[in-house]
């Protein structure tokens, strides 16, 4: 059976610890080897400290690699949970890179439609282009109720209140000023009917997200306890448009 793929988050950083962790251990043993005969205690202790630092990058990696390919998914799992659904809403997911979050949504579809915006950058998920959450969601037997589009969070090619459910995993972070996340917002906040809901997974600014929801007007506005995924403090916020 083949099996979606919903990427690995920031892949180059990953490749990077897994090398230099390779890099240092592969140093220390050949430090050992050159210097175990004429000082053997102090390349003992050089090799040690530097085996542990190289083995603390590969812990690193693979627990990226972890929050990538296993915790997110039920992170996912659980947000999406936290919504009572009908099965004929219309969700928009913001910076759906693979479709994680949108064909999530639309499993729980049953005449709805999820739609999925992204720029599609590759540094921030491996194998990101509007042709990968298509085919997972192929995969997962709902191609029928998923829509892809290119478009910016900051200009979403939508009428306003379009959309019963908006969500967003770890994309309006890569956004980096302060005042263009809260175009982003506004953007979520435009686009969101009365009684909407939205929930917004990321890392860095989510306290900032609150508040911004807040002041335009969002209701129910809550911020989950700290996950630590990829070694950043992550949270979802979640709200409703009155
Ligand atoms: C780390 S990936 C997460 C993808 C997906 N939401 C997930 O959780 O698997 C972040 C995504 O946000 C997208 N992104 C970044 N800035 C964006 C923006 N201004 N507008 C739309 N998408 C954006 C990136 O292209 C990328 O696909």
């Amino acid at each position: 059976m083949p099996q979606p793929d919903y990427g690995l988050d920031a892949p180059k950083l990953v490749r990077r610890l897994a090398v230099r962790g390779g890099f240092l251990i592969a140093f220390a043993v050949v430090l050992y080897l050159a210097n175990r005969n004429t000082s053997p205690g102090t390349a003992q202790a050089l090799t040690a400290m530097l085996v542990c630092i190289g083995v603390g990058f590969f812990i690193t990696a693979g627990f990226m690699v972890w929050s990538s390919r296993v915790a997110k998914l039920k992170l996912r799992d659980r947000i999406l949970d936290g919504f009572s659904w009908r099965g004929d809403e219309t969700v928009l997911d913001v910076g759906c890179g693979r479709g994680l979050m949108l064909i999530g949504a639309a499993k729980r579809l049953k005449t709805g439609k999820a739609t999925g915006v992204d720029t599609w950058q590759s540094d921030v998920l491996s194998g990101n282009n509007p042709e990968a959450p298509l085919r997972n969601a192929k995969t997962e037997g709902v191609e029928n109720r998923v829509k892809i589009e290119s478009a910016d969070a900051r200009k979403l090619p939508f009428g306003a209140s379009n959309f019963d459910v908006v969500v967003s995993s770890l994309a309006i972070h890569n956004i980096q000023s302060g005042p263009e996340r809260a175009k982003a917002l506004r953007e979520i906040a435009r686009v969101l009917k009365p009684g909407g809901r939205v929930a917004i997974f990321d890392t860095f600014h989510t306290s900032e997200y609150a508040k911004g929801l807040q002041q335009l007007g969002l209701t129910e506005v809550k911020l989950s306890s700290i996950s630590l995924l990829w070694c950043l403090p992550c949270r979802t916020v979640t709200a409703r448009k009155p």
